[in-house]
């Protein structure tokens, strides 16, 4: 990829050249103003950046140039509801989602907050009557499952929450089991369903477009399931509930009127867990999980909102996501949460951050000046512990990592989390020190390994170390911290995108393999032809790809 301009300004580049002449490790060795400097604690979280390939001088060249960027005026044109989605002229208001107050956000002349309101107290009512098992199924049963349909944004922020908070909220706050089907493949519904009974599932179709070809398939055959299991005198309709921008194709599917609760085009897919696409959140977990949910994120705006940048910590954090990307130009990034209950994070971060900000042109449709965001990739610790840690370890690329570590657990056994405490402090310590060859040296003669068998040994065990991570400490998990988590990532990606002049808020580059899908559907089934433009690779993998659909 060839870029139009130098990737960043001179000044950072020898920053980041005098940095890359010294040993990480050295940098932080015994310097406690280092670790000062780089790290910040906001309402008890301790974000260290100390052990990134960074100086306090690049954190201060870094917000000159998000001053000189204006990040400043982009902050609040968000929160204001501006239209900076430029390619669909639309505002991302996902904030007004969880603003605590009733103050008025315009959008072409109308308050949103009302509406916001009012959806919020629809929510609340289905979410109560459910719950209390005063709405029932067809038969008159109480609901004991919900099965959540939705895909992409629709889909890996609740189920996050879900699986997030679901161990942690006390059993009285417990409501029917919640379930998440996004899959196109026919043996996620298939599975899903395979213990439930029609006569208690509830079924969530939550799609901003309700045009989504996964989410459309799963809840027709949805559909189809409830109606071959109900009796043959009653209808479908009560066990469904809609969430759409596209209320007409939801009422057109079958769900009742009063039963589809609106999104609304200012809320990008991937930012909308705080709508009523969260809906499986309080289903599942009560009324007040999701309210600290909110209230966590709320507490997450704030700070972004008021503190000056070099106390503002997704402004810190999308500063040194820049620096790396750009600056330093590492094309990955490895996400690790030290909890089980975030394992589903990386997940949500990989749309999050990919689908935001995986873009090669400016706001202006003009060619990016460097690169943007870097691959992410991740899973919990302390089970990749035994998988790609080696790869960060020894590999021979590097790609820096970042530990989100919860203190405090719900579910405290023996010395376990202290454990866990240590394994993420420990991992990111060894990436920085490697392993010394001195003592490695010493240890293996003494096991009386001589010459070329003791030098292949040293090499082998060598851990470079050198390593960059960041490491994010938060007292604990719950819905409070969790929200505010999400909203910390939400803005850091807005202050990364802000920082390359993109426009994180659209997606076309989904689109085209949506559109190819169809008519390659057609040609499997043999319904028509494919395209004469199809290319020969494609013309021969869908030619054996049929015969072997054709097969009993
Ligand atoms: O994957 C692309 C995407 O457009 C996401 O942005 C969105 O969250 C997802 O598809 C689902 O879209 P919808 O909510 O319209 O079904």
């Amino acid at each position: 990829m060839k870029y139009r301009t130098p990737a960043a300004p001179q000044q950072l580049l020898d920053e980041a050249h005098r940095l890359q002449g010294q040993r990480l490790r050295d940098l932080v060795a015994r310097d406690d103003v280092r670790v000062d400097a780089l790290s910040i604690s906001v309402d008890g979280w301790l974000a260290d950046f100390s052990k990134e390939r960074l100086s306090a001088a690049a954190i201060v060249a870094l917000v000159q140039l998000a001053q000189a960027t204006n990040l400043a005026a982009w902050i609040s044109a968000l929160f204001r509801g501006e239209k900076i989605n430029l390619s669909e002229a639309r505002p991302a208001l996902h904030t007004a989602l969880r603003q605590p107050d009733d103050g008025p956000i315009v959008v072409d002349g109308y308050d949103v907050v009302p509406a916001i309101r009012q959806t919020q107290g629809r929510m609340r009512a289905l979410v109560d009557a459910v719950r209390s098992g005063s709405r029932v199924s067809a038969t008159g049963r109480p609901f004991t499952d919900i099965v959540h349909i939705g895909i992409g944004g629709s889909d890996l922020g609740s189920r996050l929450v879900c699986d997030a908070l679901a161990p942690v909220s006390d059993a009285s706050s417990r409501g029917p089991h919640v379930h998440f089907v996004s899959n196109l493949d026919p043996a996620h519904l298939s599975r899903a369903l395979g213990p439930l009974h029609p006569a208690t599932t509830l079924f969530v179709i939550t799609s901003k477009t309700f045009t989504t070809q996964e989410t459309l398939a799963n809840a027709r055959a949805a559909r189809s399931w409830v109606d071959a299991g109900l009796p043959a005198d009653t209808a479908f309709t009560t066990h469904f509930i809609g969430v759409t921008a596209n209320i007409d194709a939801a009422i057109a599917f079958g769900i009742a009127h009063d039963d589809v609760l609106p999104l609304w085009d200012w809320v990008g897919g991937r930012y909308s867990l705080w709508s009523a696409a969260g809906l499986a959140i309080p289903l599942s977990l009560g009324w007040k999980v999701y309210t600290d949910l909110l209230a966590g994120a709320a507490r997450m705006d704030a700070h972004f909102q008021g503190a000056p940048f070099a106390d503002n910590l997704p402004v810190l954090a999308g500063l040194v996501g820049y620096w790396n990307v750009r600056v330093l130009g590492y094309r990955q990034r490895v996400v690790v949460p030290y909890s089980r209950c975030l394992a589903a994070l990386p997940a949500y971060l990989q749309q999050l951050i990919l689908e935001s900000n995986g873009k090669s042109v400016t706001r202006d449709g003009e060619p990016v000046a460097g690169p943007t965001a870097a691959a992410v990739w991740g899973a919990v610790g302390t089970d990749s512990q035994h998988a790609f840690f080696q790869w960060l370890h020894q590999g021979t690329d590097e790609a820096p990592v970042e530990f989100i570590v919860p203190l405090r657990t719900a579910h405290p056994i023996a010395d376990q989390q202290t454990l866990v405490v240590a394994n993420a402090l420990a991992q990111a310590q060894a990436l920085l020190d490697g392993r010394d060859d001195v003592a490695l040296r010493e240890a293996l003669m003494l096991q009386g390994l001589t010459g070329v068998a003791l030098n292949a040994a040293i090499a082998a065990r060598r851990c470079p170390g050198d390593r960059a991570s960041t490491t994010l400490l938060l007292p604990r998990l719950d819905a409070i911290e969790l929200g505010a988590l999400l909203a910390f990532y939400e803005h850091r990606t807005f202050v990364e995108a802000i920082m390359f002049g993109i426009n994180p808020f659209d997606q076309w580059g989904v689109e085209l393999g949506k559109q190819m899908a169809g008519p390659l559907a057609a040609a499997l089934t043999g319904a028509a032809p494919l395209p004469l433009t199809t290319d020969a690779s494609t013309r021969a993998l869908c030619a054996f790809a049929r015969l072997a659909l054709r097969e009993p």
